[in-house]
């Protein structure tokens, strides 16, 4: 029977990994969900047979009441709601480990079993980490769902005070190992574990709470890691493990997109991120330059004269939902016989993969949606670049401007299309609070108005063409 439970949560781990390996492309990501949730049944169907189960009535309960609160959950949320979402589940995981570490000890102070180094080091690490991500977790949900303050919070004696909980936590985990069982340092090390979550989320900017959550996830799965430890369970361990490499590896790919290290999120930052101030950072000079702007009659004629257009979407088109609106504005175009593509930049909206998920839900063809890398050196050939609330990514002072807080930023290079038309509801900054150089650039045209709206619009010119 162990050997059957070992190789199940084998087959279970691998086909984890493959599914992380088709969730890489778009047009096998659904496969790759499929053979992570099979890889999911089986360790759960497995774990259910396994001789440490002695009552299935409180997990039959469980999976009644969590799996009709987790599919409500899943199927009410809003696609601009997803960050929160993918918040609180970190945080129910951290929990979970918490919860099953204290179990555990609990289970080891009977004088009978006693503590081994390993059961100590990991119920130790599985309650930290576990705590942590628990209540960061929540006051990240809290920010981006506006119960907490979303502002960079700062104040008196910050680093001295986390740098102490820090201590405290190392110091207590480490004699929890040397002298396992002392009830009263534990509970101590638990509560020292959940205030830490609390500080050291609650100074980040609500705008780099994606990053935050992202860093949360890769806590999340090294906290079931070291709570496989504890039990003994590989499959646990593997997975966790998966969660915690992943989210991590996430973590990296959208500080690089913003060109931001690490600790510039964790220590919060861009001050004024997510704030509509225009003067952030050192990019206090205003572009100088006219302003030109077209209504939708005069957008339809550039595009009547085009050949061929690329569509950025941004943080804006979430905002209007205007995704639908632009289906139809490329099918209306490609009925004319012009070439549409979308350029998607790795860090447009506020979560990773973002605009790819709005178009999808539109049924725009992936075949349409190209990387950053892979559209750049085609905009000097593109008569027109349609931006849709979208901002810091396609502004070029990422490229010169060293004062510029977005300094290096890889950007969309859409000042290089013949044309560019611009739309957004005012001269307003992006999440990065800066002005943008490109709207004063002279072959930029502003189209004002709400993406959803003024795209309906642009379409209805469109056909009377
Ligand atoms: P932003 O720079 O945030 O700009 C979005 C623009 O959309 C705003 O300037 C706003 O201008 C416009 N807008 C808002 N509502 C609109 C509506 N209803 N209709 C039309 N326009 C609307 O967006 P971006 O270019 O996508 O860049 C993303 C930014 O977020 C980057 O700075 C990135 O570093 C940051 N960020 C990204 C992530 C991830 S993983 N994607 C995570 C954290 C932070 P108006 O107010 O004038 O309309």
């Amino acid at each position: 029977m162990h050997v059957i439970i070992e190789l199940s949560y084998l087959l279970s781990s691998i086909l984890f990994i493959f599914g992380i390996k088709k969730l890489g492309s778009p047009k096998t990501a659904r496969q790759g969900n499929t053979y992570s949730a099979l890889g999911m049944l089986l360790a759960i169907v497995v774990t259910l047979f396994d001789q440490h189960i002695v009552t299935y009535e409180w997990i039959i309960i469980g999976l009644v009441v969590g799996g009709a609160i987790g599919a409500t959950m899943a199927i009410k949320v809003q696609m601009t709601g997803m960050p929160q979402m993918v918040g609180i589940l970190n945080g129910f995981g951290g929990g979970a480990s918490t919860l099953v570490a204290m179990s555990e000890y609990y289970k080891l102070m009977d004088p009978t079993r006693g503590f081994t180094h390993q059961d100590s080091v990991t119920i130790a690490l599985s309650i930290l980490i576990g705590a942590v991500t628990f209540t960061g977790s929540f006051i990240a949900f809290g920010k981006l769902q506006g119960f907490v303050t979303g502002k960079v919070v700062k104040y008196p004696g910050q680093h001295p005070l986390n740098a102490f909980l820090v201590l405290i936590v190392l110091a207590g985990t480490i004699y929890e190992v040397m002298f396992p069982g002392t009830e009263w340092l534990m509970l101590t090390l638990l509560s020292a574990s959940l205030l830490l979550g609390v500080l050291l989320v609650l100074p980040i900017g609500g705008a780099d709470m994606p990053v935050a959550i992202s860093l949360l996830n890769s806590y999340s799965g090294l906290a079931a890691s070291a709570t496989g430890f504890v039990l003994g369970n590989n499959e646990l361990i593997i997975a966790g493990a998966l969660v915690g490499a992943s989210g991590i590896i996430l973590t990296l790919i959208m500080c690089r997109g913003m060109n931001r290290s690490l600790m510039n999120v964790l220590l919060g930052g861009w001050e004024s991120a997510g704030s509509a101030s225009t003067t952030a950072g050192g990019a206090s000079d205003k572009p100088q330059g006219d302003v030109k702007s077209v209504d939708a009659q005069e957008a339809a004629m550039i595009f009547d004269a085009a050949s061929s257009v690329v569509i950025v979407p941004g943080y804006g088109m979430a905002v209007a939902q205007a995704q639908h609106a632009i289906r139809d504005l490329t099918n209306l175009l490609e009925k004319k016989g012009i070439k549409v593509r979308f350029a998607i930049h790795p860090v447009a909206g506020r979560m990773p993969g973002h605009m790819n998920v709005l178009l999808a839900e539109a049924n725009i063809s992936y075949d349409k949606l190209y990387a950053m890398e892979d559209i750049n050196d085609d905009f000097p050939n593109t008569d027109v670049a349609l931006i849709i609330g979208a901002n810091d990514v396609v502004n070029p002072a990422a490229r010169h401007d060293q004062s510029s807080p977005i300094f290096g930023m890889p950007i969309l290079n859409v000042d290089y299309a013949k044309t560019v038309i611009i739309n957004k509801r005012s001269m307003n900054a992006g999440y990065a609070g800066i002005d943008n150089e490109l709207f004063f650039y002279p072959n930029a045209f502003m189209y004002f108005g709400d993406a959803k709206d003024a795209v309906s619009k642009l379409n209805n010119e469109i056909k009377e063409l």
